[in-house]
C-alpha cells in the first residue's frame, strides 16, 4: 500500500481549486494520508474563512479516496481529527474496498470555459449527475434546466465579472493571477493560464487593456463591465443545466463535504464527455459580505450581491439553506488548454 500512496496524492492534486491556488498539503503514512489546508496560499476576498479552500481540499480528498478504491482499498475519513482547523482530514486505507468508476475520470476532469451547445441533458446524463451527488446526505444537488431559469442563473454567474471590473481590490487580485504565456504558467504552476479563459480574439485584446485599473475605470465609465457581463451571461446560459449545491450550513466541514460532492458530480460529467465550469465567484463574494460586513464593497455592489444571491436562492429552491456552489454543465468542444499543477514535492510533506 505504501508505494501506492504517492500515486493517490497525485490524484488529489488533480482536483479543482479557486484560481488554481492549490491550497492543500499532504502528509503520507504507511496506510494513511493527512490532508491539510494551507491558509497562506489564498487570502483573497473570494476566500472568506478559507471556505473556497476547504472546498478544494474536499475535492482533493475525494480524488484520493477514489484513486485508492481503484486499487481495491476502502477508506475511512476522519474530518478535523484534532483541534487544528487546518487539519482537514485523516484518510485511513484498508484492504477490501470496491472500485468506484469515477476514479477513471480524475486525470481528464478539467474546467471548460468555452460556449456550450445549449442541448438538453439526456435522461441518463441527468441521472448520473444526480446519482453522483447522493454520496452525502447533507449536500443536495439541484439541476436547473428550464431555459428561462438557466438564462437567469447564467446572468447571475456573470455578475461576478461586473463586480470584478469595478472594484479595484478584486480587479487587482484577479489580474495578478493570470499567467499570460505558457512559460509563465509552467513557472508559476498555479493561477489562470490565459488560454484556459477561452477569450474570443476581440475579447482578448480588450482583456489585456483591462488589466490596467485606470484603463478599466475609463472603459467601465462607458459600460464595458455591463457589456462583458452580458456576453459572459449568454455564454453561461449556453449550458444544458446549471447545478447548485445546497449545504446544511457554512461551517468548514460543510465546504469540505460540498467539495467532495462537487468532485464526484464533475467526474460523473467527465465520464460522459460533459463539460463543466464553476460559476462560484458571486457566491463566495456574497458569503464574505454576509459574514464580514460590507467593507471592501461599495453600496451598489452590496445591493447587487444581495439581489443576485436572492435570485439564485429562489431559482434553485434552497429553502433557506445556503447555496454553496454553482456550475454550468453541458455539451461542448474540448477546452483549448489545461491549467498546471505544482510539483508533488511542493505539496507532499
Ligand atoms: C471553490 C472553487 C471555486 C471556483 N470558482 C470558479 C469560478 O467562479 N469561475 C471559474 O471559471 N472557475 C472556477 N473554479 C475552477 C478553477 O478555476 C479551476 O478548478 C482551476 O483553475 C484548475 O483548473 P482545472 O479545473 O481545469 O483543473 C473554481 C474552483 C473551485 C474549487
Amino acid at each position: 500500500m505504501k508505494e501506492n500512496i504517492e500515486r493517490y496524492i497525485r490524484a488529489g492534486i488533480r482536483a479543482p481549486s479557486g484560481e488554481n491556488a492549490q491550497p492543500w498539503r499532504f502528509f503520507a503514512g504507511d496506510s494513511a494520508i493527512d490532508v491539510w489546508l494551507a491558509p497562506e496560499v489564498d487570502q483573497s476576498i473570494y476566500n472568506w474563512g478559507q471556505r473556497a479552500s476547504y472546498m478544494a481540499c474536499g475535492a482533493a480528498l475525494e480524488n484520493i479516496v477514489l484513486a485508492a478504491s481503484a486499487d481495491g482499498y476502502g477508506a475511512s475519513v476522519a474530518y478535523f481529527p484534532d483541534q487544528d482547523h487546518n487539519h482537514v482530514a485523516t484518510i485511513t486505507l484498508r484492504e477490501g474496498g470496491r472500485k468506484d468508476p469515477l476514479a477513471g475520470a480524475i486525470d481528464a476532469r478539467t474546467t471548460n470555459r468555452k460556449p456550450y451547445e445549449r442541448r438538453v441533458l439526456s435522461v441518463e446524463e441527468r441521472a448520473a449527475l444526480l446519482g453522483a451527488a447522493k454520496s452525502e446526505s447533507s449536500t443536495v444537488l439541484t439541476l436547473v434546466e428550464s431555459r428561462e431559469s438557466v438564462d437567469a442563473l447564467g446572468r447571475a454567474g456573470a455578475v461576478n465579472e461586473e463586480i470584478m471590473l469595478t472594484n479595484k481590490k478584486i480587479h487587482d487580485f484577479f489580474f495578478s493571477h493570470i499567467n499570460w504565456t505558457r512559460g509563465e504558467d509552467d513557472r508559476s504552476s498555479a493561477g489562470f493560464y490565459i488560454e484556459t479563459l477561452e477569450l474570443p480574439p476581440p475579447g482578448r485584446a480588450i482583456f489585456k487593456l483591462l488589466r490596467s485599473w485606470s484603463i478599466a475605470r475609463i472603459l467601465c465609465l462607458v459600460g464595458m463591465h455591463k457589456a462583458i457581463a452580458k456576453q459572459n451571461g449568454a455564454t453561461n446560459a449556453s449550458a444544458s443545466a446549471i447545478g447548485c449545491l445546497i449545504s446544511s450550513g457554512t461551517q468548514p466541514i460543510d465546504f469540505v463535504i460540498a467539495g467532495r460532492v462537487l468532485e464526484r458530480v464533475w467526474l460523473a460529467a467527465t465520464l460522459r464527455s460533459l463539460s463543466v465550469q464553476p460559476l462560484a465567484g458571486i457566491l463566495f463574494l456574497r458569503l464574505k459580505l454576509e459574514n464580514d460586513g460590507a467593507h471592501g464593497f461599495g453600496h451598489a455592489h452590496v445591493r447587487i450581491l444581495k439581489d443576485t444571491y436572492a435570485t439564485v436562492e429562489r431559482i434553485c429552491s434552497a429553502g433557506g439553506r445556503p447555496v454553496t456552489f454553482m456550475f454550468r454543465v453541458g455539451h461542448a468542444e474540448p477546452p483549448t488548454a489545461r491549467s498546471s499543477r505544482l510539483p508533488l514535492s511542493a505539496v507532499l510533506k
